[in-house]
């Protein structure tokens, strides 16, 4: 275990049969749709790539990244997008795939904008959930796993741009970030 980390959430194994079991109930879901999974960068590309491996149908998969405004940690609820896709979305079963849901704005924002460009349909895949600092109205579609108001890190999620190769979830000490 890395030595920055206190505790480990969910291990490889854990996330890998979690994975497969998302993977399963998309490849169900989206038969006969256009299925277009939209990756949020850079934290959803580790679950991204094990995703799409999981679900049995064609698909189209494409990046976008966004970046909230405002200073340190604190969310001011307005959302940058700094990367977009450069096609016609319309027609298409849009999928985003992110990594973790914390306040919500980042992903109310960009479900906003996605359906303004007329999509068939855009859900939302998130391999963790924060329900409990919600601030921004706005459900996932499907969850991998639901966590404690912690910071955890690892399977693509960062602190200071570190961690994100970790194959498991660990709580960060609390000690590196303040
Ligand atoms: P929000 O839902 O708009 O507040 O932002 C979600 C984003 O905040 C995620 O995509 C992550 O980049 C980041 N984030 C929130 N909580 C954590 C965490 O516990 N570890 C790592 N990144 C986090
Ligand atoms: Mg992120």
């Amino acid at each position: 275990m890395n030595s920055d980390v206190e505790t480990i959430l969910f291990d490889e194994q854990q996330i890998a049969g979690r994975v497969s079991e998302l993977g399963a109930l998309l490849t169900n879901d989206y038969k006969g749709k256009k299925l277009l999974c939209i990756g949020i960068l850079n934290g959803s590309a580790v679950f991204m790539s094990d995703l799409v491996r999981k679900i049995d149908l064609p698909l189209r998969m494409e990046f976008m990244a966004a970046s909230s405004y405002g200073s340190g940690s604190v969310s001011s609820g307005e959302v940058k997008i700094t990367r977009d896709i450069s096609f016609d979305i319309s027609g298409y079963d849009v999928l985003i795939i992110e990594d973790i849901i914390d306040t919500g704005f980042t992903l109310s924002y960009l479900k906003k904008m996605l359906l303004e460009r007329g999509p068939a349909s855009v859900k939302i895949c998130t391999i963790f959930d924060k329900p409990s600092r919600r601030r921004a109205q706005i459900t996932p579609d499907y969850t991998g796993f639901i966590v404690p108001d912690e910071f955890i890190v690892g399977y693509g999620l960062d602190y200071d741009n570190r961690y994100r190769n970790l194959p498991y979830i660990g709580v960060l000490k609390p000690e590196i970030y303040k």
